[in-house]
């Protein structure tokens, strides 16, 4: 990991387990919702992360803060093994770490005023002592959100969606993180209200030097205030790369059919654009497909697809800009067949022997 890289991830996996019913409530299965995940995030950027409901983008983020429990693989923020964290520390990264939420009105207590909902992490990680200096503060965070500081002692139904979602991002603000992971920070907002929201998360990461994974299932909006973008499919970083180039040029059939889903605002652009429509429903998370995941919506699948898992490899014409699709050689992990156990072949493994005859048994 190189000094430019705050947060990384390796291998990491959150499988949750599905369990029959019954007296003995057996284990059966899991669903991959992150499942082998690479990722650096560097210092001060913006990384985008985006993929249909369902993809595991919200599980990812929540591991990486160990909001949920990662059940394989490492995080590392800043050096420190996040997966191996006591309680104590773990408050540590909770301060350096956090989440904005989709939902303002969900997330803020309806109880609370602005104020003590902006002071509460203040509190919680004993900064700015005592009373005053911890109003001061709050006055601080509203004016850098935007808001008036006349307004901390209102209550959130008081508030305009936006003006909520200032207050959930100077909440999120207050023990002066390192590190934010906005979850759909602005799916629930007015189109007018969330280029706002958009132009203050840009101008305070800027301000602050903040790094931020943007969560979104809206591609175009993530093209514009992104500096790289993850795009995940089935648990799996399918393609990553800097924004100008995954939203500009994509290279894995998956991310040219979530571009051909954004509407062009311009009638003839619309009809020069090469089409990718996607076929189908994403398939379970419980029963992700052999090889490339992606294989059975994929309009360009060919031979190698079921029988190799496909690894991110350099794709495009710019350094960095990486997906993984054999459509640009075939790179990664064969599958494991059945008849690669030692128990002996099976009738179908018998129906298979024809296109491993090369193969010693
Ligand atoms: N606590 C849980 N127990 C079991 N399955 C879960 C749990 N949390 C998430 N999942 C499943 O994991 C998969 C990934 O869910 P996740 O919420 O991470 O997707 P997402 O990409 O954030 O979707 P959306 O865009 O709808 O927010 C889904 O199939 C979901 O049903
Ligand atoms: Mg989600």
């Amino acid at each position: 990991m190189t000094d430019d890289v705050l947060l990384s991830a390796r291998g990491l996996e959150v499988h949750f387990p599905i369990r029959s019913g019954g007296v003995f409530r057996r284990s059966s299965g899991a669903v991959r919702a992150v499942d082998g995940v690479d990722l650096d995030i560097r210092r001060g950027e913006t990384l985008g992360l985006v993929g249909e409901s369902g993809c595991g983008k919200s599980t990812l983020g929540n591991a990486l803060l160990r909001l949920v429990e990662p059940t394989g693989g490492t995080v590392t923020f800043d050096g420190i093994d996040v997966t191996a964290l006591g309680r104590r520390e773990l408050r540590e990264l909770r301060r350096r770490a956090g989440m904005v939420f989709q939902d303002p009105f969900a997330s803020l207590d309806p109880r609370r005023t602005v104020a003590q909902t902006v002071s509460e992490p203040l509190e919680v990680h004993g900064l700015h002592g005592d009373r005053r200096e911890r109003a001061a503060r709050v006055s601080e965070l509203l004016e850098l959100v935007g808001l008036d500081p006349a307004v901390a002692d209102r209550y959130p139904h008081e508030f305009s969606g936006g003006q909520r979602q200032r207050v959930g991002i100077a909440r999120a603000l207050a023990g002066e993180p390192d590190f934010l992971v906005c979850d759909e920070a602005i799916a629930s907002l007015d189109v007018s209200v969330q280029a706002q929201v958009l132009n203050l998360l840009r101008r305070l990461q800027r301000r602050l030097g903040l790094t931020l994974l943007f969560i979104s299932h809206d591609l175009s909006a993530v093209r514009h205030v992104a500096d790289r973008i993850a795009v995940m499919y089935l648990g799996r970083v399918v393609e990553i790369g800097p924004a100008a180039a995954v939203g500009g040029d994509p290279q894995m059939p998956y991310t040219q059919a979530l571009l051909s889903a954004v509407p062009v605002p311009h009638p003839e652009l619309e009809r020069s654009r090469k089409r990718t429509v996607l076929r189908g429903d994403v398939p379970s998370p419980a029963a992700v497909p052999t090889g490339c995941r992606f294989r059975t919506r994929c309009p360009s699948a060919f031979e190698p697809c079921p029988d190799v898992d496909p690894a991110l490899q350099p794709v495009g014409q710019v350094d960095g800009h990486l997906a993984a699709c054999h459509l640009h050689g075939v790179v990664g992990t064969p599958v494991a067949r059945e008849d690669d156990a030692p128990e002996g072949p099976t009738p179908a493994d018998a129906a298979r022997a024809p296109r491993r005859a090369g193969r010693a048994h």
